[in-house]
């Protein structure tokens, strides 16, 4: 069988769970290709993937020579932080052309990058590049991801089979979503869910706790008791989710009485609008990367207070976010949205 090449660049928590997918059979159906910047990381790297290409340099000959006659494809993951993806793509497109000078392996560019459109990618890599961009969530890491793919139209069929099929490796539900705009909605839905329910999850053990439960039993409980729930919602799908929680309900009992209690506070309201905050949060990032205004806006209503202002190269300002990791917190929007404004 004809080996693929698979290189990851930025391989981190994300990337790692890609290659362990895709190793955990044994198979060697890619030929893999890792960077990193940091010299640390690279050296775990080394260490863990003892088969694979690792290299802190994305335009390194050894990642794009690909071997005579052993690759067809060469599958190019980015999962560096969003603020990056231009510089990773101008580094692909510079070493795919001079590596390839004409016949050569088919590129193909996964990201995970939230807010870095189709239209952003394609104008920064090879003319009729296939790109798939997608959306996984942090289960990921132990073979449980919900993930969404939405390719560009230079994608062709096997290709997005395929990318179907690395997917399913660590995610047991992969979907195509069919217009772009849609990540949003998935990154809020399932991209956040895990949050959402760490969260619930918070508050039903410490109410066990207080009730004399042991901590580690309490976590035992609730967590299978979360996965059973999930089966029962994914084994049942005949069933809406009112009807299951009926079932739950006996009239009057214990649990009925604990629903309504959520009813009162209006839990139902509250986890609405915080899905709803989240979608308006990736879209704000999604208009970063398609941006033609001029106006800069920063979103306070998430919480995040900017903690350095800094001159951009083309005399715009940066607001620096509190967290690191929400490097995209800052928005360039035409027309901002009603009442989100600074
Ligand atoms: N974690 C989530 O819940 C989640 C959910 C959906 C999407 N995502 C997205 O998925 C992507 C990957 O997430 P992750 O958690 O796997 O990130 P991660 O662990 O931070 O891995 C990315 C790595 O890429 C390295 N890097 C940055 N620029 C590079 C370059 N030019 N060349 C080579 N390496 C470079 C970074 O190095 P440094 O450490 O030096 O910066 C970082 O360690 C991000 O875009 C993230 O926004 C994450």
């Amino acid at each position: 069988m004809q080996q693929s090449q698979l290189t990851v660049i930025g391989c981190g928590v994300f990337g790692r769970a890609i290659v362990n997918g895709l190793l955990s059979d044994g198979s060697d159906e890619y030929r893999l290709a890792l960077t990193h910047r940091r010299p640390d990381a690279l050296k775990a790297l080394k260490q863990d993937y003892p088969g694979a290409v690792v290299t802190s340099d994305n335009k390194d000959a050894l990642v794009w020579a690909a071997p005579a006659g052993q690759s067809h494809r060469h599958i190019v993951v980015i999962e560096t932080q969003p603020r990056y993806t231009g510089d990773v793509c101008r580094d692909i497109s510079q070493a795919y052309t001079e590596a390839s000078g004409g016949d050569k392996q088919q590129l193909v560019v996964i990201t995970v990058c939230p807010g870095i459109s189709v239209a952003q990618l394609e104008s920064w890599l090879p003319k009729g590049t296939p790109i798939v961009r997608t959306m996984p969530n942090t289960p990921i890491s132990v073979g449980q991801g919900a993930t969404a793919l939405f390719a560009n139209e230079s994608t062709p069929e096997d290709v997005v089979v395929e990318m179907r099929c690395i997917f399913k490796r660590i995610s047991p539900v992969v979907t195509m979503i069919p217009r772009e705009e849609l990540i949003d909605a998935v990154a809020s839905v399932s991209g956040s869910c895990p949050a959402y329910i760490f969260y619930m999850l918070q508050g039903i053990t410490a109410a066990g706790e207080s009730l004399g439960l042991d901590a580690g039993a309490t976590r035992q409980l609730v967590a299978q008791s979360c996965l059973g729930a999930a089966k029962l919602v994914q084994e049942t799908p005949g069933e809406s989710l009112s009807e299951l929680l009926g079932k739950v309900c006996s009239p009057g009992g214990s649990t009925e009485r604990a629903i309504k209690t959520l009813d009162r506070f209006d839990t139902s309201t509250a986890v609405q609008a915080a899905v709803k905050e989240a979608w308006l949060a990736n879209r704000a990032m999604e208009a970063l990367a398609l941006g033609s205004g001029s106006n800069l806006f920063f979103f306070r209503n998430f919480n995040i207070p900017p903690t350095a202002k800094e001159p951009m190269d083309r005399g715009r300002t940066v607001l620096r976010p509190y967290s690191a990791a929400d490097d995209l917190m800052w928005i360039k929007y035409g027309k901002a949205p009603q009442g989100h404004l600074a």
